[in-house]
């Protein structure tokens, strides 16, 4: 394989993020992160979630400038760039199309190289960003909004999902079960600070019964439905009361079902290097619950910065170098894809 990076003395890449409702730009240069900026697009609080036509356009007030402060940051000039990397996909369309289509002008326009990044693989090598890295091969859970997957690693560059969600995303019952209980988008957060001062045994919730390594969260969100809907029938302030002992519930349960899998997974490929990757791996559950399995299980555990958990485009760099050391380019051609294969 031909190595690209001793042709250069510094690799820079500047790297643009667009998939969804942040809007982000990094510049890594040798594989150190010099700059990650991120513009998070608050308009979509009040109505209850992302709305794609409205992201499409705040990506494109927010591209210039976040781009500009992350070649500020930096201290790089355009004319110091090697190439410029975008996520290609999953997301929303219109939104991807924002950051594929700066980028590729901006390529074109400086005469450098493309690379494209899919999302889901970013989020699992934002742990080469920092140390301590996992060793390969690690089993990721990568965990976010639109996903739920146990990948194994077993190189920056060769990944495969060995399960994943048969309906809604985790991060998805998070927010979906935050509505329930009259919280903001995104709920997620907002339902791991109430849990913090909760007690997690307070209620109970049957988990479901899925085969193999895939996941399921669409019949656990109705669980949690119709018992806030039986509890507010017999009293109308039952959210209100108890609502840290909702959520520490909630969250108990949400937690639960993603270690069983994970412990599964850890059994069934005798793999004992084990990461956390997507935005539900900022929720404070699953990071000190994980800990605590890692410990009584043997496994060396993975837990992003907070920073490196939800979208950002430090993580897009981080993949665009490891294509950039394999040479890994795409052409003008390219088209944004809203579902992604690996
Ligand atoms: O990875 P991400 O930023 O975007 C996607 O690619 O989807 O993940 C966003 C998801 C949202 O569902 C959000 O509620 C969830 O991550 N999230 C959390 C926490 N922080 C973000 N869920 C639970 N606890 C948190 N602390
Ligand atoms: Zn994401």
């Amino acid at each position: 394989m031909l190595n690209f990076a001793n042709i250069f003395d510094n690799m820079n890449i500047l790297a643009i993020e667009s998939s969804c409702d942040e809007t982000s730009a990094a510049v890594i240069t040798n594989g150190d992160i010099r700059s990650n900026v991120v513009a998070t697009q608050l308009i979509h609080t009040q109505y209850g979630g992302v709305v794609p036509e409205l992201a499409s356009r705040a990506h494109q007030q927010h591209i210039l400038p976040v781009v500009d402060k992350a070649l500020n940051d930096a201290k790089v000039t355009k004319k110091d760039l090697d190439a410029i990397a975008f996520t290609k996909g999953p997301g929303l369309l219109g939104a991807l199309l924002v950051g594929t289509s700066f980028a590729k002008s901006m390529a074109l326009g400086l005469d450098i190289p493309l690379i494209e990044v899919n999302h889901m693989q970013a989020h699992v090598l934002a742990h080469f960003i920092d140390d301590p890295k996992p060793a390969f091969p690690f089993l990721c859970l990568t965990v976010s909004g639109g996903h739920t997957q146990i990948v194994k690693v077993t190189s920056p560059l060769d990944m495969e999902i060995i399960g994943e969600t048969r309906d809604d995303a985790v991060g998805e019952a998070f927010d979906k079960t935050a509505k329930l209980l009259d919280l903001p988008y995104p709920g997620g957060p907002l339902i791991d600070k109430y849990a913090a001062e909760g007690n997690p045994a307070a209620y109970q919730f049957p988990l479901p019964e899925m085969p193999g390594l895939d996941f399921s969260f669409s019949g656990i969100k109705t669980s949690f439905l119709y018992f806030l809907q039986k509890q507010v029938r017999e009293n109308p302030d039952f959210i209100t009361e108890n609502i840290h002992d909702i959520c520490a519930s909630i969250q108990h349960t949400l937690v639960d079902i993603l270690l069983k899998k994970l412990k599964k997974a850890t059994k069934e490929t005798g793999i004992k290097e084990i990461a956390i990757a997507g935005g539900v791996s900022a929720n404070s559950g699953l990071r000190k619950s994980l800990t605590e399995m890692g410990e009584k299980m043997g496994w060396k555990v993975y837990i992003p910065a907070f920073e490196y958990c939800t979208d950002n485009a430090a993580m897009i760099a981080i993949a665009a170098h490891f294509k950039f050391l394999a040479g890994e380019f795409c052409d003008q051609t390219v088209s944004p894809l809203a579902r992604m294969e690996f």
